[in-house]
């Protein structure tokens, strides 16, 4: 019989990616997947660092397979990603019943270490070189990029796809671990991603979303030619079967004229941008090393609100890092004000071992000044995107449905109309009365109502369409 493994996966987008390919390569190997830990030979948890909070969680959930493990020392339990990396020898201090702890830059070792585990060789571990471990080159070596396989079974739909561009980080925020859980920042050569493009189209790939920490910094050079992240684009758009392009993260200094105008050129490009702002402070801004001014990040705003009108533009927060001031702080609420993003993610804080933060200013800000910042900020910008989106009530909007949404999923799974979900071009959500096969589709939905998430509309039939109701994003 087949060993059955089963996998957790927690954090950002490129984790979800990772474990595609891990269990692409296991399947490989013989693994059939299982959607219990219960019932699986092998767990392997793909964990994230990002936060304090992601880590306990993590912690506390091998926790609960200490008996598991007891009644059956066969179970194979593996810790990967974010947190291997990071903490290393500590998982098997801190959870002695882990077999295995690999790093996200060394993924391509799991089933061998698997076997060696099997043969009896004891627990394994692979992880990367950290950033001071020797010369920039072997450094970067340490972290291979891990793309073997594509599995559309193993995503949430088989015509989306994640794709990586890039891996690591050189921007070296104050705050954040990445740039030493994931290594240099490194470019995937043009040809590898535009072949994987190709796979994922014959596959029945529809829409892609480009991956990397600092996306559009993206830049690959080979003997006297560089390919920078329009010239990828540009690429990517000539490919038949892929119909939109999406990408995250951006970096703001990175935005340039010349990829506003390339995304504005190739209709296939999502002009839906997320451009993380962090704080509103340039004092705050200085302190996290960001590299860029609230007027630089203003410039560029106003870059892409000349050139992509359509645009939507969305954002992170940090509140609560180290010395902001109630003032300092109110200038990220006037910020959100001011640019009116689609939608932002606002997170507290959270001191990370090992970053230059930790190292140089005091975690001072208060828990409860944190979560009623966290709070503030985001009624302020749900109050906003609600506004913003209802005054979209009465427009048309293209929509690649991507299944039933979650109250639909409760209801009865034979009733033929059932509540859809599905996103713009520009990345917005949008619910409406259909049916399951239209999972895949590109339909045009006319917008009734609106929540600060979601928009709630109407399929638009042939003939309305047909008539010229402008498709907006
Ligand atoms: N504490 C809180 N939020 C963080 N982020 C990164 N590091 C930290 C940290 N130490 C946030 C940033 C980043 C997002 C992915 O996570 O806003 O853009
Ligand atoms: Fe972290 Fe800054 Fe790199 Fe983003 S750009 S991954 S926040 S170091």
């Amino acid at each position: 019989m087949s060993k059955r493994v089963y996998i957790h996966t927690v954090g950002c987008q490129m984790n979800v990616l990772d474990s595609e390919m891990v269990i692409a390569d296991l399947k490989r190997h013989g693994y059939s997947v299982v959607d219990s830990p219960k019932n699986a030979d092998c767990v392997l948890y793909n964990t994230c660092s990002i936060r304090e909070h992601a880590e306990e969680k993590v912690y506390s959930s091998l926790g609960k397979l200490r008996q598991a493990k007891e009644r059956n020392p066969q179970k194979t339990i593996g810790v990967m990603g974010c947190m291997a990396q990071k903490d290393q020898e500590i998982v098997f201090k801190r959870a002695p019943y882990v077999d295995l702890v690999v790093g996200p830059g060394q993924l391509h070792t799991i089933p061998n270490l698997l076997q060696k585990i099997e043969k009896g060789e004891g627990r394994q571990m692979a992880v990367s070189l950290s950033r001071t471990d020797g010369s920039q080159t072997v450094i970067a070596r340490s972290h291979e990029t891990f793309d073997p396989l594509r599995d559309p079974a193993m995503r949430p739909t088989p015509f989306q796809a994640y794709l990586r561009i890039q891996i690591g980080c050189d921007k070296f925020c104050t705050y954040c671990v990445v740039p030493n859980t994931r290594g240099p920042e490194q470019g995937r050569p043009p040809e590898q991603v535009i072949s994987e493009a190709r796979i994922l189209a014959e596959q029945g790939c529809r829409e892609i979303t480009l991956l990397g920490q600092t996306v559009n910094s993206y830049r690959f050079k080979q003997d006297d030619r560089t390919t920078d992240f329009s010239g990828l684009l540009e690429q990517l758009h000539e490919i038949d079967g892929i119909d939109r392009i999406k990408f995250v993260t951006n970096y703001p200094k990175d935005m340039t004229e010349r990829l506003l105008t390339t995304v504005r050129d190739l209709p296939k490009c999502s002009p839906y941008l997320h451009v993380p702002l962090q704080s509103g402070s340039d004092a705050v801004l200085k302190r996290m090393k960001r590299g860029y001014t609230v007027g630089d990040y203003m410039e560029m705003f106003e870059r892409i609100e000349r050139i992509l009108p359509e645009a939507s533009v969305s954002s992170d927060f940090i509140v609560g890092f180290c010395g902001e001031t109630e003032e300092e702080f109110q200038m990220s609420v006037r910020l959100v004000e001011r640019c009116r993003f689609k939608n932002s993610f606002i997170f507290q804080y959270s001191e990370r071992p090992g970053t230059t933060a930790a190292k140089r200013y005091p975690d001072d800000v208060p828990r409860e000044v944190k979560l009623r910042r966290n709070n503030e900020l985001l009624e302020v910008q749900d109050r906003l995107a609600k506004e913003d989106n209802l005054k979209m009530v009465g427009s048309v909007v293209e929509v690649l449905v991507e299944g039933p949404s979650k109250v639909g999923k409760k209801s009865d799974p034979n009733a033929h109309v059932v509540q859809m979900t599905g996103r713009t071009k520009c990345d917005r959500i949008v619910a409406f009365d259909g049916n399951r096969r239209q999972a895949g589709q590109f339909l045009n939905v006319k917008v009734d109502d609106a929540s600060c998430h979601t928009l709630i509309g109407r399929v638009q039939t042939v003939d309305v369409v047909s008539i010229g109701a402008p498709a907006l994003s």
